[in-house]
């Protein structure tokens, strides 16, 4: 097909950075076969929106989204409109009359199917594929970096969830866990080198049960993966995310401990402070084994940030079992965190078995305590920074100004400062001057 020809695809993507990565492989499956993506939806034949389930919020997003597109269907009757992602198998129950306006539907183990599916709309069919997969991993597509700094980039080393967290919809929209081969991982992270990235996010949703099965007797590891990238040149970061606490091993912590690339920052989702309520939500570990690993990190890693997840008002939870969560998060000093009010989605098992029972302004009042406290925290770890210097890889120009750049320390956090003649992807050790609860400022030494 000849390029002024092609068809274009708009993605639109929610939810999580394996979707976002997800989306860049589909954009992969989809240029193989001449259509091109577009950044603007009003010049687009296509328009695929991404979708997460894991909030009724996330879905309404997308509901009232999809109700913007049937005015441009209006006006375009030849567009096609498909929904990927993790609604796809759910689209009946959540989307009422706005299902009628999908031409396309495919799970997120369905995106090699694309072509055909398209093909299928073209002949005037609906194309649906909501599979889900033992064995996808996508590891041969080399993901097209759709709206990419060129400094840092996602990797998807596994797909799926079997944890089973009871409050969570991920094991069903997503199926097994599977790893994905580690040669295709290190020579996807080489590559990117080679083209000038410095930064990788390595994704799944815990990955510290990655394991990848190489010849008859030998196992890889995560951390063993992890070693393996981080010798890949000392001037690439590996960033990783998520880790389950079950999973969090000391070996992991030796491994990064001996490679200064590996960045000092670890996504450690609590969810709660009470036993009681962590035993509800099925995470298969205590308070105190949370905060035996904790301690493990900063015996391992001094320096090293930690950053977590916390859900308010889970079914039963009492004001007693709030405030330890508000214990356990000052006692931890968390740097950061992403917080949220509970949210019942169906299928799960709290669904089926608990009742969703704090009530809403409950749910609402410990929540703006969570994220209170959290904004202290923030603070406290930011302040404790000033007069400190770091190695802050360059991203960009900050959003406020064009003469000041934009980049992050090892721990994650961003840091501003005046721009100084270096380039995006360049290290640069900055001084820490002053901070707010969300970004360091300060200036770039020798
Ligand atoms: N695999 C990751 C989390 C993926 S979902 C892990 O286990 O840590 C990201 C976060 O969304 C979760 O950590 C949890 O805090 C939140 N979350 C998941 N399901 C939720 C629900 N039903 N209601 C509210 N928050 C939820
Ligand atoms: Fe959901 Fe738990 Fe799996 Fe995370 S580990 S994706 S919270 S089931
Ligand atoms: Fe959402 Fe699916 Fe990610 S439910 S959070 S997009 S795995």
């Amino acid at each position: 097909m000849k390029a002024e020809n092609a068809k274009k695809i708009y993605i639109e993507t929610y939810g999580c950075q394996m979707n976002f990565s997800d989306s860049e492989i589909v954009a992969s499956v989809l240029a193989e076969h001449g259509y091109l993506p577009t950044k603007e939806v009003q010049a687009a034949d296509i328009i695929l929106v991404n979708t997460c389930s894991i909030r009724a919020h996330a879905e309404e997003r997308v509901k009232k989204r999809l109700r913007q597109f049937r005015s441009l269907k209006k006006k375009n009757p030849g567009l096609t409109i498909g929904l990927l992602g993790c609604m796809a198998d759910r689209i009946k129950y959540a989307l009422g009359d706005e299902e009628s306006l999908l031409d396309l539907v495919a799970g997120p183990d369905a995106y090699r199917d694309l072509p055909r599916l398209l093909g299928q709309v073209e002949s005037g069919q609906r194309g649906v594929n909501t599979l889900l997969s033992l064995e996808e991993t996508y590891a041969d597509i080399t993901p097209v970096r759709l709206g990419s700094n060129g400094v840092s980039a996602f990797i998807s080393i596994m797909r799926g969830c079997e944890n089973f967290c009871s409050y969570c919809v991920v094991p069903y929209t997503r199926g097994k866990e599977r790893s994905r081969d580690a040669g295709s991982i290190l020579k996807e992270a080489q590559q990117l080198f080679t083209q000038g990235f410095r930064e990788v996010t390595l994704l799944g949703q815990n990955v510290n049960s990655y394991r990848w099965k190489e010849g008859d007797t030998h196992e890889v590891s995560f951390d063993q993966l992890l070693g393996r990238i981080a010798a890949i040149d000392p001037k690439l970061r590996i960033r990783f995310a998520t880790s389950h606490p079950k999973d969090l091993s000391d070996e992991l912590l030796k491994t990064m401990a001996t490679y200064p690339n590996i960045c000092r920052a670890i996504h450690l989702p609590v969810q709660s402070g009470s036993n009681l309520v962590l035993r509800r939500m099925n995470r298969k570990y205590t308070r105190e084994t949370y905060m035996e690993r904790v301690e493990s990190i900063r015996k391992f890693l001094p320096g090293c940030a930690i950053s977590t997840d916390i859900i308010s008002g889970f079914c039963d939870e009492t004001e007693e079992n709030h405030l330890e969560t508000l214990s356990l998060m000052e006692w931890a000093r968390f740097d950061y965190a992403f917080m949220f009010k509970y949210s019942e989605r169906p299928m799960t098992p709290a669904a089926k078995r608990l009742v969703d029972n704090v009530p809403e302004e409950v749910k609402e009042r410990r929540l703006r305590e969570v994220i209170d406290l959290q904004q202290k925290l923030s603070l406290v770890s930011n302040r404790q920074d000033q007069g400190r210097e770091f190695e802050v890889l360059i991203e960009g120009t900050s959003k406020r100004s064009n003469n000041q750049f934009m980049g992050r320390n090892s721990q994650n956090k961003v840091v501003v400062f005046p721009s100084i003649d270096a380039l995006p992807g360049d290290y640069v050790t900055v001084k820490i001057l002053s901070s707010t609860s969300a970004t360091l400022l300060g200036e770039a030494v020798s």
